[in-house]
């Protein structure tokens, strides 16, 4: 039989855009926080003791707001990522990204907001060896079935704006760690995420290293309108943020707003002390 063809009738949109799934919410209020937890509890059984790795976290973040969470090892700032990233779901308390309540989402769309939504740093990386940039940045869009060409125009202009133009074609252990990690950045940006979340990004980078990584990041959020939240262990990498939340024991013991005085409207209004 003939394989269908699309000539003489107009071609399916080459970027199909399926409408989120309706979680349940009509029209959202204007003022939503993007990111906003209520009295989020997680916990993790081992050897039949339950630890909270997180104990009642109440947290709102705005949009385009730099959020930098620090606190001692162990004190759940990586927990609060991966429930923030939805890739884990909270024991207990709401969660709300967007206006859409994620809690009591099962794991297909968990996964459609996470590609939609959300781009991901880590600390080591997590580039796929023996790829080229080009491939790795690629990647996530392989999923969304984006066509080649487009794939390609998308991933080029990333990897120029994190000034890696002229490494596309080297695979990670052909490029430094500061050049690693900008590939994990241009990856993490390739889905248009309105938030950009990164787990000690610069925790294996030097100083310098880091600093670099920290323009590009406050720059992309400048001129995207990113919102970032960022983990890291280090007051001059937190200094980079406009908001630094300190954890201990699971539960948020400071959050400071480092806004120019008062907040910009819509900012960070009601993140203080919260
Ligand atoms: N998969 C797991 N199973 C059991 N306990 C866990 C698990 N993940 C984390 N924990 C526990 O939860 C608590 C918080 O861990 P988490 O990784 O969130 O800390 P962290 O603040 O990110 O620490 P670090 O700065 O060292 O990365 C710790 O007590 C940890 O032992
Ligand atoms: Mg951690």
């Amino acid at each position: 039989m003939a394989r269908p063809s699309w000539s003489g009738r107009r071609r399916p949109d080459p970027q199909p855009r399926r409408p989120l799934p309706h979680f349940g919410f009509g029209r959202r209020p204007a003022a939503v926080a993007l990111i906003r937890t209520q009295a989020l509890r997680h916990g993790y059984r081992t050897g039949g003791e339950l630890v909270w790795a997180l104990d009642g976290v109440s947290l709102g973040v705005e949009r385009g707001e730099f959020v930098a969470v620090m606190g001692p090892s162990g004190s759940g700032k990586s927990t609060l990522m991966n429930l923030i990233g939805c890739l884990d779901t909270p024991s207990q308390g709401g969660y709300w990204l967007d206006g859409i309540d994620v809690t009591g989402l099962a794991r297909r769309a968990l996964a459609t907001i996470r590609n939609r939504k959300l781009g991901f740093v880590f600390q080591s990386f997590s580039l796929l060896p023996r790829t080229t940039a080009l491939e790795n940045v690629e990647l996530p869009l392989l999923y969304s079935r984006v066509p080649a060409a487009e794939r390609r125009r998308r991933c080029l202009a990333l990897l120029d704006e994190v000034g890696l133009a002229h490494r596309i074609r080297h695979t990670p252990a052909e490029l430094s760690g500061g050049q690693q990690q900008r590939v994990a950045i241009a990856r993490a940006l390739v889905n248009d995420p309105m938030v950009l979340l990164a787990d000690e990004p610069t925790g294996a980078l030097d100083t310098q290293t880091g600093r670099d990584i920290m323009a590009i990041l406050q720059r992309l959020r400048r001129e995207r309108g990113l919102t970032v939240v960022l983990v890291t262990h280090d007051a001059e990498i937190a200094a980079y943020a406009d908001r630094v939340v300190t954890f201990r024991d699971g539960r948020v013991v400071s959050d400071e707003c480092r806004c120019p005085d008062p907040c910009p409207p819509g900012a960070s209004a009601d993140h203080v002390g919260s």
